[in-house]
This record gives structure tokens, C-alpha cells and sequence, in this order.
């Protein structure tokens, strides 16, 4: 469903936004309170997390009914948290934000109908927040970060790469056609023994690894295009997994393995980059990776010194704001409400909601996952 604009005139936006964001749409219960200044600047006032890590890792992967029953036990003391925290009641907050989707949906239900909930009873206007969305505003969590940029989305559901020119106005240059990359990096620890979640598990294994010693497919090296598959890599390092024994040989394989992930995600970045500057004529050459990949060290410096190389500017979240944070949905909101944007109340739960729908609909190669459409 678009979003509507609110009936109140213009004149009544409020020049301060301080919003209540809720995020559900996977593991993490998360609440936040995040104020947007009437000149842009933004400040964190609280940002609670809870994790649900112990409760799917027996499983070595998320459930999604456990997940859901979770988020239910959780929500409310999360939520009373980040007021708590931020020192602020539900009578100081302009707004509310829940994510809507993508992602497992019995979650996504349990945040935005409580996100309703709080609109409905304090009268607050309700944001349904496109989780994507949120990971594209997150490098500007209290930094100076202006539009437009490229960015490369990349997480456990998403690899793209977006022009974004502000909410609700992200144009996909690329996408993956198999997996994601964090979706790469968690399969891989798998078949190397490692606990869940498998993407910091194995930047711990790779540290002192020697990245070269295991040849591993470098997947579209050279091809044409912005797009990323994981899949051939994904196969080939469980294959030798299977023939790695001693801790020397997993460090190197681990290595390898974030090596590979790390090349493929700069060159693609490094060809989008071209791509950007064209279409910018060589302006507002900012560069930003976000997602819970975005919080690999190893991965970090090397986009940064592709995008210094082209001549771009480089930002990342803070580490905590790379992976899933409810501070991202509620700016996402505030920046949605200081345009007058909002959702009615009946603002359906999305498990698959692509960010740039006319993309998706014109590469149905790249297939929905895990936590909904890639594209
Ligand atoms: O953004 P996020 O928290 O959730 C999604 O929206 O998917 O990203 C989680 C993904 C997982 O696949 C996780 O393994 C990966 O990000 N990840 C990492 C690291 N930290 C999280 N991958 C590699 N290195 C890391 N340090
Ligand atoms: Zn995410």
C-alpha cells in the first residue's frame, strides 16, 4: 500500500519528530527512540536490542514460530525500555514506526499490530516502515550523511546496490540473483562446524587465516552488470569443507572464504560506482555500506578503499546500526513524517516488499529468500 499523506496541513508537521521505532521482522526484539531536528540532524535518545540468538541456536538457523512467540513475550518491556531509557513517555512522541516487512511474518505482525496499538491509543501517526528503508538511512544515525548515495544493501536477506535519493526514492543497479552474501557467510560457517550466527563466527575463525592457500570461484569477475551470485562459492567451499580437518586448515578456508565474499561485493560495488558517477555527472559521490555485513572489519576496508579509489566519499553505520536496531526504523519513520507521509491503520504485514518494486517486477531471476524478495 502507498503511503498516505496525512490530512493535516503542512503547517502542523511537527518541526521536531520524536519517534517510537519497533523492529520484529527477524531475530531481534528492538525499540527505539530516535528525535530528528527540524534542520535534519538526527540523535539516538535509546536504542534497545534483544537478541534471540539463544533461543535458535540449538536449531543452527532462526525459526520463525520461535521467533514469533518471542517477540510476543518481549515486546511490551522492550518498548517500555527504550521510553525508559530515552527518558522520554509516550506523551513526548510525534509518531510511531514499525516495520512492515519484508521478513518473517508472524514477526513483522507482532511489531506493527503493537506499533498500531500505540498509534491508535495516543493518537500518534503510524509509519510502516520498509525494513530495507531502514537499513538505507541507518549510516545517517547522528551523521552528517546528505543524499543522494549509492549504497550497497547488504545483510542476511539483501545484497543490492540502490541509488538513494531519500525515502521512498531507491533505485535498484543491482541485485542478487542466488543468495545473499550474509546468507553466503552463515550456510558456509555452517559446513565449517561453526555455531549460529555464522557471519561473525567466521571473521573470527578467518583472523591470521591465510586467504590464499584454497582457490575458490570468484564469481562474475569481469561480467557486465552490478549483479552478485553467491551460490557457486557457497558450493565449492562446502565441498572442501568437507576435507578440512585441523584448526590451520578451517582458519584458512575461513579466510579464503571472506575473501572471495569480499572481492565480489567490491568489484560489483567498484562497477556501480561507475555506473552512479555517470548518471551524477561526477556529483554527490558519496559511497555507504550497510547491513549486518556492513559490520565485517574485513569487508569495511575494503569498500572503503574501492570508494576512495573512485573518488567517492565513504560512510558505514555504527557497528551496532549495522546489524537489525529499531533506531533505523524510527528515523526511517521520521523522515517519512517530516514529509507528512504516513500509513493508515490497516497497513497490511509484507513478508516480501521489494524497495524498488518497478525493478523486481522487471528481473524476476532475482527470486525471493529467505526473508522475502532479494530484489
Ligand atoms: O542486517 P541483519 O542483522 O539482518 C538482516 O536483515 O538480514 O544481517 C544479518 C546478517 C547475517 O547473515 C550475519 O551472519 C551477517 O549479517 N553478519 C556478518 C557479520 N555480522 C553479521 N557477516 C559477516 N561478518 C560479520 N561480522
Ligand atoms: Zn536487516
Amino acid at each position: 500500500m502507498p503511503p498516505q499523506r496525512r490530512n493535516a496541513p503542512e503547517a502542523a508537521i511537527a518541526d521536531v519528530q520524536t519517534v517510537l521505532g519497533l523492529e520484529t521482522s527477524c531475530d531481534e526484539t528492538a525499540a527505539a527512540v530516535v528525535r530528528r531536528h527540524a534542520d535534519g540532524r538526527t540523535q539516538v535518545l535509546s536504542s534497545i536490542v534483544a537478541s534471540q540468538i539463544a533461543q535458535h541456536a540449538p536449531y543452527g538457523g532462526v525459526v520463525p514460530e520461535i521467533a514469533a512467540r518471542a517477540h510476543v513475550e518481549s515486546i511490551d518491556a522492550i518498548a517500555a525500555e527504550a521510553l525508559r531509557a530515552a527518558g522520554a513517555g509516550y506523551g513526548d512522541l510525534t509518531g510511531v514506526a514499525a516495520t512492515a516487512g519484508p521478513g518473517l511474518v508472524g514477526g513483522v505482525m507482532v511489531g506493527l499490530s503493537f506499533g498500531k496499538a500505540v498509534a491508535l491509543a495516543r493518537g500518534l501517526p503510524l509509519v510502516a516502515v520498509n525494513h530495507l528503508e531502514g537499513h538505507a538511512v541507518s549510516a545517517r544515525l547522528g551523521a552528517d550523511l546528505p543524499y543522494p548515495f549509492l549504497l550497497l544493501l547488504v545483510s542476511g536477506g539483501h545484497c543490492q546496490l540502490l541509488d538513494v535519493a531519500g525515502v521512498g526514492a531507491c533505485r535498484r543497479l543491482g541485485s542478487t540473483m542466488d543468495d545473499a552474501a550474509g546468507e553466503a557467510f552463515d550456510k558456509i560457517a555452517k559446513s565449517l562446524g561453526l555455531p549460529y550466527p555464522g557471519g561473525p563466527a567466521l571473521e573470527r575463525l578467518a583472523e591470521g587465516g591465510d586467504p590464499e592457500r584454497f582457490v575458490l570461484p570468484r564469481m562474475l569477475l569481469g561480467h557486465k552488470g552490478c549483479d552478485f551470485s553467491f551460490s557457486g562459492l557457497k558450493t565449492a567451499a562446502a565441498r572442501l569443507a568437507e576435507t578440512v580437518a585441523g584448526e590451520a586448515d578451517r582458519r584458512d578456508l575461513a579466510a579464503a572464504v571472506q575473501a572471495a565474499i569480499t572481492a565480489q561485493l567490491a568489484e560489483r560495488s567498484e562497477r556501480a560506482m561507475a555506473v552512479y558517477a555517470r548518471e551524477h555527472g561526477g556529483r554527490d559521490l558519496r559511497f555507504v555500506v550497510a547491513g549486518g555485513v556492513a559490520a565485517n572489519r574485513t569487508v569495511r576496508a575494503r569498500l572503503e578503499a574501492a570508494a576512495r579509489a573512485h573518488g567517492f566519499s565513504f560512510a558505514a553505520p555504527p557497528l551496532a546500526y549495522c546489524t537489525d536496531n529499531a533506531a533505523m526504523i524510527a528515523l526511517a519513520g521520521a523522515e517519512r513524517l517530516a514529509l507528512g507521509l504516513s500509513d493508515p491503520l490497516d497497513a497490511p504485514a509484507r513478508p516480501r516488499w521489494p524497495l524498488d518494486a518497478a525493478a523486481a517486477l522487471a528481473n524476476p531471476t532475482h527470486a525471493a529468500g529467505r526473508k522475502g524478495a532479494k530484489a
